[in-house]
């Protein structure tokens, strides 16, 4: 059944003005039509590319296809919810990366962003925390905030072998059986179908935990949209629904192979040509407080996806931008001096709103001090888009590349748009690389070496190899 009418969605839809990345705003700094023109082909490609592999689990590419595939896991999870929502005082997800901003961010974006500090009536549901670190002050200042028993613990990991995540467990294990509580009653994994050490666990417990399944053609930081993010989001009494049909919705925006219709090929071509031109630092500035872990996540999802030693052909090419995670107009106070006059070598990203959904009034007041004065009567809203509006021209004016993903509002509609396009645009920018996507070599290294260290078995080999570094040299350290 169709999310909403049509006329709502298409109210809803979330566009993309690339105004200011061409050479009619930027003169000789800005892409010109030609150039667009000349990655006409590659950009087809990398459309075909993709969408001849969509839904392929053997090549990570199972993430296409979670808004249409998941009715009766999403029933399954809005029952589930429902419970947690009567049983339990909080809700805390354990997991990292991949498993856990994608939970944090829509927290962030759909909740009041004091959800916890809210009277129970009015939060309405479980106080809600991700513990992605091993930071042993953060885990001890979880501990000092919730009642472990009156808890229900998430743990998000695929492998179940990441060791920020089984140390999370096994503290949190410990303190539960401590307390004569049986795991099963206060724990879900969402884990592997079968391969993952939490099925093991599980197996210990004669299969009584609730389980959800990470899917095997789902990778990390392309799984919000399946129970990772969703029961977590169904939790907190967010409109998972909502954010499905979002995802379908700017999915079907995206299916030609045409960079004047396709947002997300449209961006990506846009990654792509900076790129070859040496701008390697990609800013996303959000201009909402609500869309500030959107920038974490995207982080994430483009540069574990889009920094690659290799290609395809097995060519050296340590391809990548890095990005950069910033805030409107927060950031206007700290980073955009540098953005506006630093080197040329940035692409800035901004979020913008349309409707904030309350507009906050500035009282008038002090007429006869103008700094102050000319506020009254104004909204916040009104400053907030203004300031963004402007700190978009003064970049244009300065020569600075930069573009504007256009959200009506926030809501779960446009956050599964938001998160569709980005996703399509990381799988197209990877595909115009020519580069594996979908791995993280790098991660599993560093995964390797923290084994090692600890003295995990069958890292003996990965544990000589470290300890036969070069020793630190006492003149380098002052
Ligand atoms: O995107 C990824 O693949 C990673 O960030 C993983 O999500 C992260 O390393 C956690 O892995 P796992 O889910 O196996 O615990």
């Amino acid at each position: 059944m169709a999310y909403k009418t049509k006329e709502w969605r298409n109210a809803m839809r979330v566009t993309v003005d690339y105004n200011y990345m061409m050479s009619r705003s930027l003169g000789d700094k800005g892409i010109t039509d030609s150039e667009l023109r000349a990655i006409k082909d590659k950009a087809e490609q990398a459309f075909d590319y993709v969408n001849d592999k969509r839904g392929r689990d053997d090549l990570y590419m199972g993430w296409t296809e979670l808004p249409y595939n998941q009715d009766a896991i999403v029933s399954d999870i809005l029952a589930t919810a429902k419970e947690i929502r009567k049983k339990f005082k909080y809700f805390v997800v354990l997991g990292i990366g991949g498993s856990a901003l994608g939970p944090s961010m829509v927290f962030n974006a759909l909740k009041h962003l004091h959800h916890n500090e809210l009277p129970p009536k009015l939060r309405g549901g479980p106080k809600f925390y991700v513990e992605d670190n091993v930071d042993p002050v953060r885990m001890q200042a979880l501990l000092d905030v919730i009642e472990p028993e009156k808890t229900c613990f998430n743990v998000i990991s695929k492998s179940g072998a990441t060791s920020e995540t089984m140390a999370q467990f096994l503290i949190i294990a410990d303190i539960l059986e401590k307390k004569g509580v049986n795991l099963a009653d206060n724990m879900i994994f969402t884990t592997d179908a079968c391969r993952g050490n939490l099925i093991k666990i599980d197996d210990k417990f004669g299969g009584k935990f609730k389980k959800y399944v990470l899917p095997d053609g789902v990778g990390g930081r392309f799984s919000e949209l399946c129970p990772v993010g969703l029961l977590p989001a169904a939790v907190l009494g967010i409109d998972i629904k909502g954010m499905l049909a979002g995802a379908a919705y700017m999915d079907s925006i995206c299916s030609k192979p045409n960079i004047a219709k396709n947002p997300a090929l449209a961006c990506a071509a846009l990654m792509y040509i900076t790129m070859q031109q040496g701008k390697n630092i990609h800013v996303l500035m959000p201009y909402s407080d609500n869309l500030k872990l959107m920038a974490d996540w995207y982080c994430q999802l483009w540069a574990e996806s889009i920094g690659k030693a290799v290609d395809y052909a097995g060519n050296t090419v340590n391809a990548g931008t890095t990005p950069v995670k910033s805030l409107g107009v927060t950031d206007q106070h700290s980073q955009v001096q540098l953005y506006i006059e630093g080197p040329y070598d940035k692409v800035i990203t901004f979020i913008s709103v349309k409707n904030y959904g309350t507009q906050m009034p500035i009282a008038y007041g002090y007429d006869d001090i103008p700094d102050v004065g000319f506020l009254g009567g104004h909204t916040m809203q009104e400053l907030i888009q203004a300031e963004n509006k402007a700190t978009a021209y003064a970049l244009m004016r300065a020569g600075r590349m930069n573009y504007t993903i256009n959200m009506p509002e926030v809501n779960a509609f446009t956050l599964g748009q938001l998160m569709f396009m980005l996703e399509l645009q990381t799988a197209y920018a990877g595909a115009m690389l020519g580069i594996d996507t979908f791995n993280q070599p790098g991660v599993e290294n560093g995964k390797k070496a923290t084994f090692a260290l600890l003295g995990k078995k069958g890292y003996e080999n990965k544990k000589r190899e470290i300890d036969s570094a070069p020793p630190l040299d006492e003149k380098y350290i002052v």
